[in-house]
C-alpha cells in the first residue's frame, strides 16, 4: 500500500450505510447486472466528465476495483497472447498480471513527459504489438505527468497502426490539472481504468472501466465470468461519496497529505538523487553505483523498513536501473514514516 486512508473515513462508512434506502437494502441483496447498475455507471461517467469531453454511461462498466478493470480490459480485448508495449519501468501488478495472461511486455523509453513517440514507433514494428499500456498521470513508480501534446503523439501512432490503449489511473486523481485522458481522446481505442481503491478506499473494491462501444459486450461478459458483477452495496456507498462531496474532500485531504509529505521526504534525503511528482504518495530515489539497490533493500529490511527495488518495476530484458521506490503512504503514523526516511538517508549518505 502506498496511499493512507485518512482518519475517520470508518465513520463515513457507517453513516453511509445508516443512510441506505430500504430499497436499496433489497436490491443489495440481488444480483446486480453483469456490466454494474446503471444509477453507479452514470456516476462514473459524470464523475469523469470533462466539459469538454462529455462521457455517456454506454461506455463505463463496473469492476471489482483496478486489477479486475485491467484484468477485464486485457481479456475482452483480445490481448491474451499478443504483446503490450509498455514504459520501462512499469507498474509490478501489470507485469505479473501479463505473466498469468500469457500476455508478452516490450519495454519503451520514456522523458520526464512519458514514453518516448520514437520508441513506441520503434517496438511495434513488430506485428505482434497490439496494445499500449499507460500511466500518464502520475506513473507509478516515477511520478510523471504526460503532456496533452504527448498523449495526441502516442495516440497517432496507435491509431495509424491500430494498437489499443490501456489507461490504468490510480494515481492521476493527485494531479490537480490533469490533461485529459485517453478515453476522452481517443475513445475509439481507449481503454481507461479509474479504481476508487486510492481516491476513496480499497475495501471499497470499485472501479470505473471506460471502453471502446465495440467491446461493451466482451467486457460484461469477461465480467459476468469473473465475478458476476460488482458488489452492489459497496456500488451503492461509493456513489454516494462521489455525488455528495465526500469524495472531493477526502480526494483534496489527501493531495495536502501528500505534499506534507512529499516536503519531509525531500527534507530528510536532501542532497540524494530524488524525484516524484509534488502530491503523489511515491518518490524514485536513484542510487550512486556503489551502492546497488539490492543491498539497500536487503539492509533496511533487517532494520524494519520496506521499501521496492526498481527490478520490481522494471520491464525484461531491461536490466533495472539502480533505484528503489520509497512509499510514503504506507505508514499512517507520520512518527514511523520519519525513522524509515532517516534510516534511508542515513545510509545514502554514509557513502
Ligand atoms: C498502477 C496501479 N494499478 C492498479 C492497482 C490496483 O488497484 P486496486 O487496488 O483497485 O485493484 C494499483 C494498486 O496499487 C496500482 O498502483
Amino acid at each position: 500500500l502506498n496511499y493512507p486512508l485518512l482518519p475517520g473515513q470508518g465513520a463515513f462508512l457507517e453513516q453511509a450505510l445508516r443512510n441506505v434506502s430500504e430499497e436499496a437494502w433489497d436490491t443489495a441483496l440481488q444480483l446486480p447486472p453483469y456490466q454494474g447498475p446503471e444509477e453507479l455507471r452514470q456516476c462514473g461517467a459524470d464523475w469523469l466528465s470533462l466539459p469538454e469531453y462529455p462521457l455517456k454511461s454506454d461506455r463505463v462498466v463496473i469492476a471489482t476495483g483496478g486489477h479486475h478493470a485491467l484484468m477485464v480490459a486485457l481479456m475482452a480485448s483480445g490481448m491474451v497472447g499478443q504483446t503490450i508495449a509498455t514504459d520501462e519501468l512499469t507498474y509490478g501488478g501489470l507485469i505479473a498480471m501479463a505473466k498469468l495472461l500469457d500476455i508478452h511486455l516490450t519495454p519503451c523509453a520514456g522523458d520526464s513527459d512519458g514514453m518516448l513517440p520514437s520508441a513506441l514507433q520503434e517496438v511495434r514494428r513488430d506485428a505482434t504489438v497490439k496494445g499500449l499500456y499507460l500511466m500518464p498521470t502520475v506513473h507509478n513508480p516515477l511520478g510523471t505527468v504526460m503532456p496533452l501534446r504527448r498523449r495526441a503523439e502516442l495516440i497517432a501512432i496507435a491509431r495509424e497502426h491500430g494498437l489499443l490503449i490501456f489507461e490504468d489511473d490510480a494515481y492521476g486523481f493527485l494531479e490537480a490539472e490533469a490533461p485529459p485522458n485517453f478515453a476522452h481522446l481517443a475513445p475509439e481505442i481507449a481503454f481507461y481504468i479509474y479504481s476508487l481503491s486510492k481516491p476513496l478506499a480499497p475495501g471499497v473494491r470499485t472501479a470505473f472501466l471506460v471502453l471502446p462501444s465495440e467491446y461493451f459486450v466482451r467486457a460484461t461478459e469477461a465480467l459476468r465470468l469473473s465475478a458476476s458483477g460488482a458488489v452492489p452495496l459497496l456500488g451503492n456507498v461509493t456513489a454516494r461519496w462521489l455525488q455528495d462531496g465526500t469524495a472531493a474532500l477526502w480526494i483534496a485531504t489527501k493531495r495536502r497529505e501528500a505534499k506534507r509529505r512529499q516536503g519531509i521526504a525531500r527534507g530528510l534525503l536532501a542532497g540524494t538523487n530524488l524525484s516524484g511528482h509534488p502530491t503523489s504518495y511515491h518518490v524514485w530515489l536513484t542510487l550512486p553505483e556503489r551502492l546497488p539497490a539490492a543491498d539497500l533493500v536487503e539492509t533496511l529490511k533487517a532494520r524494519g523498513v520496506s521499501i521496492v527495488g526498481a527490478s520490481a518495476y522494471s520491464v525484461p530484458p531491461n536490466e533495472a536501473p539502480n533505484a528503489v521506490r520509497l512509499s510514503l503512504g504506507g505508514e499512517m503514523e507520520e512518527e514511523r514514516l520519519i525513522r524509515g526516511l532517516s534510516e534511508v538517508a542515513a545510509i545514502v549518505n554514509a557513502l
